[in-house]
């Protein structure tokens, strides 16, 4: 089982407050992710600064595509993103146009699970070759009151894990969540508030990375 790597979920209404806990948790980041709510406030104009700022980390373009897929990734791809999301809701013809683009500019395509979703078609994603998933507690869930990732969560991320798929894990993750995930096979975890608005996003993001490492320890050995 690989280490599960950290994405910072940029989340933001304007550029200025993104890039500011950016900067300072950069160090500690693996991959950048142009939330949804600031591609729509600001545009693929946030994916091209990103790009033009981090050359080297992978940057997710989180624009769920629901629709139009050929369209949207190509505007997320052009303006640097290496990944874009789509819905699980989304059309297989959606989801075949958005990996057609995703070939011609050596991006990649995550699904992002929002129920009701099912496992014939996670099947039919990995036969069209879609390599990644994101299992995502939802935010309306979170303020409905499902405060934490139920077993049943937990099964699924390995159900998936065993079908190929790399899986993301997101939606108000903190650092007091992570050791739940012992020995589950999470390819990233997400973490947008919890080093955003931390008052030391460099040390909330290190704070992150240690315990991933401390978690997955005896995993690794
Ligand atoms: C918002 C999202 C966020 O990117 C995701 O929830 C991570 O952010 P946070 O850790 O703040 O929940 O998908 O809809």
């Amino acid at each position: 089982m690989a280490l599960p790597k950290l994405q910072i979920a940029l989340d933001t209404f304007d550029l200025p407050s993104a890039l500011s806990p950016l900067q300072k948790a950069q160090a500690f980041i693996d991959i950048i992710e142009a939330g949804t709510i600031l591609c729509l406030a600001e545009g693929m104009h946030a994916i091209r600064v990103l790009r033009s700022l981090y050359p080297e980390k992978p940057i997710l373009a989180d624009v769920r595509i629901a629709e139009a897929g050929s369209i949207i990734s190509r505007m997320a791809f052009e303006a640097g993103a290496s990944w874009v999301s789509v819905v699980s809701g989304a059309t297989l013809t959606t989801v075949e146009a958005v990996m057609n683009q995703a070939a011609n500019y050596g991006g990649e395509v995550q699904i992002e699970l929002i129920d009701p979703w099912t496992y014939e078609q996670a099947q039919q994603w990995r036969a069209m070759g879609v390599p990644q998933v994101i299992a995502h507690r939802s935010r309306d869930a979170e303020t409905k009151g499902q405060l934490s990732w139920s077993a049943q969560d937990l099964d699924h991320i390995r159900r998936l894990a065993d079908m190929g798929f790399l899986v993301t894990v997101t939606g108000g993750v903190t650092l007091d969540d992570i050791p739940r995930f012992a020995g589950v096979p999470v390819g990233i975890f997400i973490a947008g508030r919890a080093i955003r608005d931390a008052a030391d996003p460099a040390a909330a993001a290190a704070q992150f990375q240690e315990t991933i490492q401390r978690t997955y320890a005896a995993a690794l050995t």
